[in-house]
């Protein structure tokens, strides 16, 4: 009796760590990822080349994203315009671009929203939400792109992308054989590390969301069980 109560507290011990385990790790995607792809297959319904996902270029738009902190007007307007001298004396150092390697940029996106949006409302509402925009996505002169985005604490949400000439795999190559600088905070597309604080308010809270409830879950179930042993 006693070895039978045991096991099933055993059981319900393990299915619930493996419950956690398959919650949390639903959330390691990369919306930047995703963006490259809703991008490319925006162009290629309009008959425009797939453009290639350079990691290089990616990072560097992580720190074009980062640079604009503090620059999301309320309604969600953005000024945001870095030098040339910071693409070469900052982004790409920080990411660890070679510089020898690095290309023409043809064009970039910038845009900002009070929170974090999933990636096609993010496509639609900050990236492309005006003609502007749109001809920039649409230009022949791109060979490639680089989607970074970034939270602040509580605050807006921005969003970058980068589009360059350069040729596959020999622009914007990152050094340590194409690990290039680990960044701390933020997403990028092309890499295959999933991305840390750039989706983390709204994954996080998720994630804690479900923890918490498994948490519960598992409780009363032991609890039922301490219970029938007595
Ligand atoms: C948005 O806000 C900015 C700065 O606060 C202002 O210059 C701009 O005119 C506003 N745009 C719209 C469409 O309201
Ligand atoms: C952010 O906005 C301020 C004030 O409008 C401006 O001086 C600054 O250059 C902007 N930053 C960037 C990176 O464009
Ligand atoms: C496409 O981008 C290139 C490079 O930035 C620019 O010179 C050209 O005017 C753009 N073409 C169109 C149609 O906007
Ligand atoms: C591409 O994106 C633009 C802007 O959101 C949208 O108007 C257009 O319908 C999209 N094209 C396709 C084929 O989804
Ligand atoms: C670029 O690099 C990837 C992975 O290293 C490789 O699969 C691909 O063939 C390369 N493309 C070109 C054009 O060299």
């Amino acid at each position: 009796m006693v070895k039978r109560l045991c096991c099933s507290g055993w059981l319900v011990f393990s299915s619930c760590l493996l419950l956690a385990a398959l919650v949390s790790s639903k959330h390691h995607g990369n919306p930047a990822n995703d963006l490259v792809e809703i991008i490319n297959n925006n162009r290629t319904s309009h008959k425009l080349s797939k453009l290639n996902d350079s990691p290089g270029l990616g990072c560097m738009a992580l720190q074009f994203a980062k640079s604009c902190k503090g620059n999301c007007s309320r309604n969600g307007t953005i000024n945001c315009t870095p030098s040339e001298d910071d693409f070469t004396e900052v982004f790409a150092p920080n990411c660890g671009v070679e510089l020898p390697t690095f290309g023409t940029i043809t064009g970039h996106i910038v845009g900002c929203h009070s929170k974090y949006l999933e990636p096609s409302l993010a496509f639609v509402n900050v990236l492309v939400g005006n003609n502007k925009a749109l001809s920039i996505l649409r230009n022949k002169s791109h060979n490639e792109v680089g989607v970074g985005m970034v939270g602040v604490h509580k605050g807006p949400f921005f969003w970058t992308v980068l589009f360059s000439s350069g040729k596959t795999n020999s622009t914007f190559v990152l050094e340590n054989r194409g690990a290039g600088i680990q960044q701390k905070k933020g997403c990028y597309s092309g890499s295959s590390i999933p991305c840390s604080a750039g989706q983390n308010i709204k994954a996080d809270s998720v994630i804690f969301n479900n923890v918490m409830i498994i948490g519960f879950l598992c409780a009363h179930l032991l609890q039922k069980l301490y219970f029938n042993l007595l």
